[in-house]
């Protein structure tokens, strides 16, 4: 039997699933790899909050983790970008193996820790930073490692997808959600990385990374949240036979690759119009398995805690010195597409009804926008105020949005302009 002494930076939701985790499933874990897990040393902020942890073993001084050479792995559970990269510099450079659900910290500055591992002949696990319990990661890096991926798309951030349910399923308001979200352990500390897509985006840097051999460290991409779905449109989306979900979507173009996420309309027969919740999923190609999907709980306490127990043993097993099995790529670039091509619906609040679909549907003509379906709606007991809503054929994002500036200058027009992407062109 191995006996493996872990080191944990962070003791919250991951944290302290991965300690309750440990104590349940020690035994069969140990009969099933021939790793006895112990947790040695566990560093938080505040010594006094309750925790499922033996009060001896919690500590506020880093150096008790960083420096204490009983220790063979550190689990950095802590989150964002400081103190977090520095703990995990030390511990590195300390020649210790490292496992982290931290995604914000491998999207800034991965290239650097990767480097200075491989210098030290360490490891760093990061299963749990993408999509929680499901093991997309080495399914990509090993399981699929024989095909070419070609494109996938993703719910990756738990947060929005329990939002959009709540909002689509329960009428419930986007802060009574998001509320909702926080109190289950879901949401990041700071809830703007999860609404405003930052979180879904560091997500898909990492995805696209292994499942396109690209390095996309700093790359800009398109990245909208989901602050601009209101009820309305989640309403008028089901009407027309769609589910608002928030997408991670990555392509390889051969030359190039696009890379986007935001909310988007998905036909109610799509595999992912069905993933409620905190789940995750993401679709992807491979040119020889075709289409796979893989869906769990992409947040919480103890589905992330097994991803990050998943790395600790694999870690464990294969020990020092030993190339990583899997590993986000040096140097390879690849230029991101500049436009978009797209099916759209569009929502312009107006405040005077008769004539203003022609108007609008004018000025989209006048940019080569076709469109497929035009409705107005007044807003109820405001006979003055409605809502145009449009469904635009596939065209350029980039002459869309010519045209909606043209619309914005309409006198009829009350408010800016809502655009969300349709998704059913598959893979
Ligand atoms: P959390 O509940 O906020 O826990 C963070 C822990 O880190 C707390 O125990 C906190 O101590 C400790 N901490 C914070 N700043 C510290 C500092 N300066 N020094 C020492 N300890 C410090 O966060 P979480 O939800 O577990 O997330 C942890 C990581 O997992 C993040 O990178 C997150 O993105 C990632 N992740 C989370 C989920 C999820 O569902 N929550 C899923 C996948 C990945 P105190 O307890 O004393 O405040
Ligand atoms: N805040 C993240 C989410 C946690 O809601 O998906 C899991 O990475």
């Amino acid at each position: 039997m191995k006996r493996v002494r872990i080191g944990l930076l962070g003791c919250g939701t991951v944290g302290g699933g991965l300690v309750e985790l440990v104590r349940r499933n020690r035994g069969v874990v140990a009969d099933r790899t021939g790793v006895e897990l112990e947790v040695r040393r566990v560093l938080v902020r505040d010594p006094a909050k309750p925790r499922p942890v033996d009060r001896a073993l919690v500590t506020t001084d880093p150096a008790a983790v960083l420096e204490d050479p009983e220790i063979d792995i550190v689990v950095e559970l802590i989150g964002g970008i400081e103190p977090a990269r520095t703990f995990v510099t030390r511990a590195i450079e300390g020649r210790k193996n490292v496992v982290t659900a931290n995604k914000a910290l491998l999207a800034a500055s991965g290239g650097d820790l990767f480097r200075r591992a491989a210098e030290r002949r360490v490891r760093i696990g990061f299963e749990a930073s993408v999509c929680g319990g499901i093991p997309i990661l080495r399914a990509i890096a090993a399981g699929l490692v024989g095909n070419r991926i070609s494109a996938l798309v993703g719910i990756v951030n738990g947060t929005c997808n329990l939002i959009l349910t709540k909002m689509s399923e329960e009428k419930c308001s986007f802060a009574a959600a998001l509320a909702e979200a926080q109190r289950l352990g879901f949401a990041e500390a700071d809830p703007s990385l999860d609404v405003d897509g930052r979180d879904a985006a560091q997500k898909l840097q990492i995805l696209a990374e292994l499942a396109f051999g690209a390095k996309l460290d700093h790359a800009e991409f398109l990245v909208e949240g989901i602050r601009q779905v209101e009820a309305e449109d989640i309403r008028a989306a089901a009407e027309l036979g769609y589910v608002i979900k928030h997408l991670a979507i990555g392509r390889d173009l051969g030359g190039e690759l696009e890379l986007r996420v935001h909310p988007a309309l998905l036909p109610v027969v799509h595999p992912l119009a069905h993933v409620r919740h905190e789940f995750n999923s993401v679709l992807l190609r491979g040119d020889a398995v075709d289409e796979m999907i893989f869906t769990g709980k992409g947040a919480g306490s103890l589905p992330t805690a097994s991803a990050v127990l998943s790395d600790i043993i694999e870690i464990s097993r294969n020990g020092h010195g030993h190339e990583p099995s899997w590993h986000l790529p040096e140097a390879v670039d690849k230029p991101l597409a500049a436009d978009l091509e797209s099916k759209y619906y569009l929502r312009f609040p107006i405040r005077d009804v008769p004539g203003v679909i022609g108007l609008i549907a004018t000025a989209l003509g006048n940019h080569g926008v076709s469109i497929s379906h035009a409705s107005a709606t007044l807003v109820e007991g405001r006979p003055d105020c409605g809502n145009v809503k449009i469904l635009a054929h596939r065209c350029l994002e980039s002459a869309l949005r010519r045209a909606i500036g043209e619309i914005s200058r309409l006198p009829v027009l009350a408010g800016p302009a809502v655009l969300l992407r349709i998704f059913e062109e598959g893979l």
